[in-house]
């Protein structure tokens, strides 16, 4: 191997001994060993209980498809070597620059159809991930102590989730005893595996613990008219959204003081909602609805991360 990937197998290897003692002892069998650590190597490593991610980013130096294969060929036999992985076990992806898990296009289309899908543990849940065949995996890491603090705050709670996704926030809220949970999504594959990961931790199906395919705009504009009230929302919405089922497109930048006013009318009064965007030049608009707001961002970023930007997430108590 060249020097330079051997290197890079020795980083993998460090990180991951590292990381296993705390992974153990958190319980936790997915976290992510590389982030663009070496400017050189613009990759994302992450560890799914056996099987590693990679997603490959666009790399300056490789100014023709040759130099770029021969380069995914050498990171592939670094992170083989590192992590002591056959290549069944390695999922390579490729994402263009300044696409993060919200920007929109693309990024939730199917790419193949490998089905390397299995189930991973985090913090006593069991999640379904796909390795394989779609840009996300269907747990995103980032939002592991968020997750764990739904959880600790869920007892007794009528829980909203918008923008659901696989569901993972709602399994941590029924865990923690949530007294109801109200998923929302656009997508019916995603809601399908909300109720799998609901099936794989034991949490049956429950008319209070209901499933809702909708766009969340149009849901919640109904939502405040309806009677339902919520003590806990969570609202991590994309960057951008334009599904051909919504009537005009979403962007987190320009539309947050809308979506908020709606969560607030939703909420109880001293009713808690987690806010979160990965949009990085986010800033609170002026006219917002009456919240105290803390910003969690420190604390709700995984240890396991050393991009502390990856996201950020603010607590919003309705006064
Ligand atoms: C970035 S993910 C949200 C992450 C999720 N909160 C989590 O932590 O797992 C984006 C999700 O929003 C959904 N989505 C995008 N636009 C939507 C809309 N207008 N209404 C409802 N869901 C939407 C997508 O289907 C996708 O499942």
């Amino acid at each position: 191997m060249d020097p330079a990937y051997e290197q890079l197998a020795n980083r993998f290897r460090r990180v991951h001994k590292h990381l296993r003692k705390w992974a153990k002892r958190t319980d936790v069998s997915c976290y992510r060993i590389y982030e663009k650590d070496i400017p050189d190597q613009p990759l994302i490593v992450d560890w799914y209980d056996g099987d590693a991610v990679v997603w490959a980013f666009a790399r300056t130096r490789n100014d023709n498809p040759e130099a770029e294969q021969a380069w995914l060929a050498q990171v592939l036999e670094a992170v083989a070597a590192g992590l002591d992985l056959g290549p069944e076990r390695i999922h390579l992806k490729r994402r263009a620059p300044q696409k993060d898990r919200q920007s929109g296009d693309g990024q939730y289309e199917r790419l193949e159809q490998r089905r390397a899908v299995k189930a991973v543990r985090e913090q006593g849940l069991l999640f379904e991930v796909n390795l394989s065949d779609y840009l996300d995996t269907g747990l995103f890491l980032d939002h592991r102590p968020t997750r764990a603090l739904v959880r600790e705050q869920a007892a007794g709670r009528d829980v909203l989730n918008l923008f659901a996704y696989t569901g993972s926030f709602t399994c941590y809220a029924r865990a923690g005893d949530a007294r109801s949970t109200t998923t929302v999504d656009l997508s019916n594959t995603y809601l399908d595996w909300a109720s799998r990961n609901a099936a794989l931790n034991g949490q049956q199906p429950a008319p209070e613990h209901r499933f809702i395919k909708a766009d969340c705009l149009a849901w919640l504009a109904d939502a405040a008219t309806a009677s339902a009230r919520y003590d806990l929302i969570i609202c991590d919405p994309p960057t951008f959204s334009n599904s051909t089922s919504m009537p005009r497109p979403f962007a987190v930048e320009k539309d947050h003081p809308w979506l908020l006013s709606q969560c607030h009318a939703l909420l109880r009064t001293g009713g808690v909602c987690y806010f979160s965007t990965n949009f990085r030049g986010f800033e609170f608009a002026a006219d917002l609805p009456a919240f105290t707001i803390e910003d969690l961002t420190t604390r709700s970023i995984p240890e396991d991360f050393r991009n502390k930007r990856i996201h950020r997430c603010w607590r919003m108590v309705r006064t």
